[in-house]
């Protein structure tokens, strides 16, 4: 199950990743916000890590204006490692090496065509269990 979140700035882009999860049968719950009307994008972001940090959720992909905000937002929660991703190597090397557990991305920095190239990295790679890795996640942790 994916968590999603998004601000106005991120809405529509949203959309794009939503059609993209259905399309694959992956299921989501969709955090909110639910329209292009101006709102505050830490409401989304804590709901949607929240979500991933219970384990209600698996991961996240949380998206604003610039990603940025929204993955702030993310990373004050404890259990949380948000990836600010705006390439593919990024999104396939953050599973790798920081088993990272949400995606964020901006909006307004990206194309959707290369977003949604993004969320297969992310959601389609593997962290690599490599002690090396497990050890500075556990760093972070601490
Ligand atoms: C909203 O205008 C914008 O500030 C927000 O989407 C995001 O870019 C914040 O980091």
């Amino acid at each position: 199950m994916i968590a999603l979140g998004c601000d106005h700035g991120g809405y529509k882009l949203k959309k794009a990743v939503i059609k993209y999860l259905e399309e694959n049968n992956i299921e989501y719950k969709d955090f909110g916000t639910y329209s292009e009307e101006s709102c505050d994008y830490p409401i989304y972001g804590k709901l949607a890590a929240n979500a991933v940090a219970s384990g209600e959720c698996d991961k996240g992909i949380i998206i604003c204006g610039t990603g940025i905000g929204i993955s702030i937002t993310a990373n004050k929660i404890k259990g949380i490692r948000a990836a600010l991703c705006h390439d593919v190597f990024s999104a396939k090397a953050t599973r790798e090496h920081n088993n990272a557990n949400m995606l964020a991305m901006g909006a307004r920095v990206i194309g959707e065509g290369l977003a949604i190239e993004i969320v297969k990295a992310f959601l389609g790679t593997e962290f690599s269990n490599d002690e090396r890795h497990i050890r500075r996640i556990n760093m972070i942790e601490d």
